[in-house]
This record gives C-alpha cells, sequence and structure tokens, in this order.
C-alpha cells in the first residue's frame, strides 16, 4: 500500500480508502436490527484492512458505523483514519456534540479521526455548526474537521467560521465521468493543501460496466493487464497528489482487486490519453 500525508495533518493515510455506505435497504435494515450481508461485507473491510488500508469512511445516516467498528477491533487504533459524518439535520450545536458522541459510540471508538459535516443546511448558521466542531475537537472527540458536498462558496465561508482550526478535506463525487470539480474545487484544495475524498470512484459501479476496451489496452502496453476498477482508482491517485478515491465493495473479491490499484502509477500522457477516451 501507498500513503499520503492528508491535507496539513501530518497523518500519513492510504491512497485509497474504503466508503460503506451501501445501500437505502441496508440503512432500513440496519435500523431494525437486520444484518444483511453483514459477514461479507466485515470480511471486506477486513480483506483492504490487512492490504494495508487505514482509512475506512463512514456516515451516521449509513447504518455501518457499527460494522466499521467491528472490522477494526484488533487492529491498531493509532494506526487507522476512521471517517464519520454528521447529518445535516444534526447541524445545531447541541446536535452536532450528541452526534459525534453517538457516532464514536457506535465504531467502539475513543475519538473520530476525521467528522465531516454530510451536506450543508441552509437552516443552520454554519458558524453555530463550526462552534461544535471546535468544540468537539478541543475535547478530544474529533481530531480533524472536514465538509461533504459543499460548494467552493460554502467550503470558504465553512472556513471563514473556523476561529482556532482548518478544514481539513472536503468529499465530493469524482471519477473518470464526473470530473466537475475539476474546474474550481480540485485547484482551491490544491492551493489551500486539502485532502480531496472523491466519492463514487467507481462511478457508482458503472465505470467497471463501461470501461473502454482502448483504455485497457493502453495501460496493458506498459503496467500488463489492470482491470477497469483498477485503472479508474489509478487514475484518481496519479493525477492529483491530494485526491483519495474511497471505493466502495461487500464483495471481499473486489476489495482484493481494488488493492491492484496501488503500486503503479499512469504517467501524464497515459491520463490525458484515457481521459480523452471518456469525451
Ligand atoms: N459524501 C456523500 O454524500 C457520499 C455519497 C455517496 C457515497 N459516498 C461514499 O463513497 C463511497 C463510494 O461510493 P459508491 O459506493 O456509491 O460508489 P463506487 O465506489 O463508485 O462504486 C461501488 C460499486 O462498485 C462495485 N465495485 C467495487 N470494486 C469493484 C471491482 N473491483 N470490480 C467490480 N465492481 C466493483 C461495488 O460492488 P460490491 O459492493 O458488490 O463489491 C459497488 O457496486 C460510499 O461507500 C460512501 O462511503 C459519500
Amino acid at each position: 500500500m501507498d500513503y499520503r500525508e492528508f491535507s496539513k495533518t501530518g497523518v500519513r493515510v492510504s491512497v485509497i480508502g474504503m466508503g460503506t455506505y451501501y445501500d437505502p435497504a441496508w440503512i432500513v435494515l440496519s435500523r431494525l436490527g437486520i444484518r444483511r450481508g453483514y459477514r461479507r461485507r466485515l470480511e471486506a473491510l477486513r480483506v483492504g484492512l490487512e492490504g494495508g488500508i487505514n482509512f475506512v469512511d463512514t456516515a451516521e445516516i449509513y447504518g455501518s458505523e457499527p460494522l466499521v467498528g467491528e472490522a477494526i477491533r484488533g487492529f491498531n487504533r493509532d494506526e487507522l483514519f476512521i471517517a464519520t459524518k454528521v447529518w445535516p439535520s444534526h447541524l445545531r450545536y447541541d446536535d452536532v456534540i450528541k452526534a459525534a458522541r453517538r457516532s464514536a459510540a457506535r465504531l467502539g471508538a475513543k475519538y473520530i479521526d476525521l467528522y465531516q459535516i454530510h451536506f450543508p443546511n441552509r437552516r443552520v448558521p454554519i458558524s453555530e455548526t463550526m462552534r461544535a466542531m471546535e468544540y468537539l475537537a478541543d475535547n478530544g472527540v474529533i481530531r480533524f474537521i472536514g465538509v461533504s458536498n459543499f460548494s467552493l462558496d460554502q467550503i470558504i465561508e465553512a472556513q471563514g467560521a473556523l476561529k482556532k482550526y482548518e478544514i481539513v478535506s472536503v468529499q465530493l463525487p469524482y471519477n473518470l465521468i464526473d470530473r466537475k470539480i475539476e474546474s474550481d474545487i480540485i485547484p482551491y484544495t490544491r492551493k489551500n493543501r486539502l485532502a480531496l475524498i472523491a466519492y463514487y470512484p467507481l462511478g457508482h459501479g458503472r465505470l467497471i460496466r463501461e470501461f473502454p476496451k482502448e483504455a485497457l489496452e493502453l495501460v496493458r502496453k506498459r503496467h500488463g493487464y489492470r482491470t477497469p476498477a483498477q485503472i479508474a482508482l489509478n487514475w484518481l491517485i496519479s493525477k492529483y497528489d491530494n485526491v483519495f478515491p474511497i471505493p466502495r465493495a461487500s464483495n471481499p473479491e473486489h476489495v482484493k482487486e481494488d488493492l491492484g490499484a496501488v503500486g503503479w502509477r499512469l504517467d501524464e500522457d497515459e491520463i490525458r490519453i484515457i481521459e480523452g477516451f471518456f469525451h
């Protein structure tokens, strides 16, 4: 596994993480205590952790915090980077604090490495939410603050609302078929040294099904046979050094394959040519 510094935190995080949003049915059933496909998902996360992935992303809404908590048991907590998110209905001061404590408890963790605002909520002033975030950081419940699904203006406003800490990451959809953020948010994160957590790195699975044959052929010439998932993930980590894709895999075989996205690197020409196949 390769690691890179996560923003200005000084923390070395694996270049690929693991996402744990499954599907709406999983969320509903997990609330009812029904754990459909639990063993397989647990095994998938453990395959990733054993393969050197130290970054797992979850959210209070996903219903997967207890699963992540069980998966990380037995691994050295200090070497892991566990990220979760607060849902937009919990962005009032007291609600943020309660939500973070509940998430930490579900994760079985003393602290959360990265606490992210899942979506903005126009009805709650960002200054109120950020005051709570700073309280959590001051009290060791969380280590770092991130945002997700914020526009560039909202990111700047959120940073302006923080008095002592900096936002370390932004989580947004980013992949070979959705490159909207390259025009504004990627340049901002690079200039300000924020990490960019790429969700839907496999286009929610679409990239696997519709990967151009020409791209497979091109990569094979210099890197040997690589699968669509491996190329799609490698493109994300080779193009910019502040990007961390978080593919989700419930299938342990998929995680094994995704681990093969690391340890080699597309060069600038290959990156450009591959992008051309997606136009
Ligand atoms: N911040 C947000 O608002 C937000 C929104 C959406 C998602 N996310 C985060 O981003 C993560 C990833 O998003 P996503 O799960 O929707 O999309 P994704 O990672 O782009 O795609 C996941 C799909 O790809 C499949 N897959 C993974 N590796 C594969 C491989 N090697 N070969 C074939 N298929 C493979 C998975 O199958 P199996 O599951 O069957 O293995 C799953 O169907 C989520 O889990 C979540 O943590 C965040």
